[in-house]
């Protein structure tokens, strides 16, 4: 049986749609949960004739955290502590396969990263921890660097199984509102900052 992709194909094109807008924009892209990379690679083939821009990875590649409160839903057996363990190593032996530049991967809880961990300026940011804390933690490392006209895509934002990721974008939003704008596409928000 193929193995199901964490983003299904319908999305990942909607995805690239809004990576594609954000070419002329100074900065370099980001995914913050990347588990074994096969949204990456689609990112970096985006990204292949364009030398001044680096992919950036995050994860723990310890799978999932816990979750708290705010990702309680009716799926509550689902999503749970360690699972999506990955390995780096899958990754970089994806992006070799495909002939792709290597990106830069940082294996860590994204609330142990620092500032220093994340490229100086970012034009777009895909973020999918699932997680209340994940997206929480992921927004706030992203935000300050984003570019005017850059671009975040938070994964999840509609999705009644990971109640988390929507709470952590609405909160963000609410004190971010002269900030971005908000789409919303298929599952995904879409963060445009102004
Ligand atoms: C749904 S998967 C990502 C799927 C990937 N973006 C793709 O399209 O194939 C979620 C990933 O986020 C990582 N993750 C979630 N919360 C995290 C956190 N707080 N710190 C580090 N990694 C985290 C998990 O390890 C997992 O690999």
């Amino acid at each position: 049986m193929p193995k199901e992709l964490q983003i299904p194909d319908r999305e990942t094109a909607l995805l690239l749609d809004e990576l594609k807008k954000t070419i002329d924009i100074a900065g370099d892209v980001v995914e913050f949960g990347c588990y074994e990379g096969d949204t990456s690679i689609l990112l970096a083939g985006e990204l292949r004739d364009m030398p001044d821009k680096w992919l950036y990875l995050y994860d723990s590649f310890e799978g999932l955290p816990a979750k708290t409160a705010e990702d309680n839903s009716a799926d509550g057996w689902r999503f749970q502590q360690g699972e999506l363990k990955a390995s780096p190593d899958t990754v970089r032996h994806k992006f070799k396969k495909y002939a792709l530049p290597e990106p830069v991967i940082t294996k860590g809880w994204f609330n142990e990263l620092t500032d220093n961990d994340l490229p100086s300026q970012i034009s777009f940011a895909l973020l999918d921890g699932d997680f209340y804390e994940s997206i929480k933690t992921s927004l706030a490392l992203v935000s300050p660097k984003m570019n005017t006209g850059g671009i975040i895509v938070v994964h999840d934002y509609r999705n009644a199984r990971l109640p988390g990721s929507n709470k952590a974008v609405s909160e963000f939003l609410a004190s971010h509102s002269d900030e971005y704008t908000l789409r919303i596409v298929a599952t995904m928000a879409v963060l445009v900052k102004q």
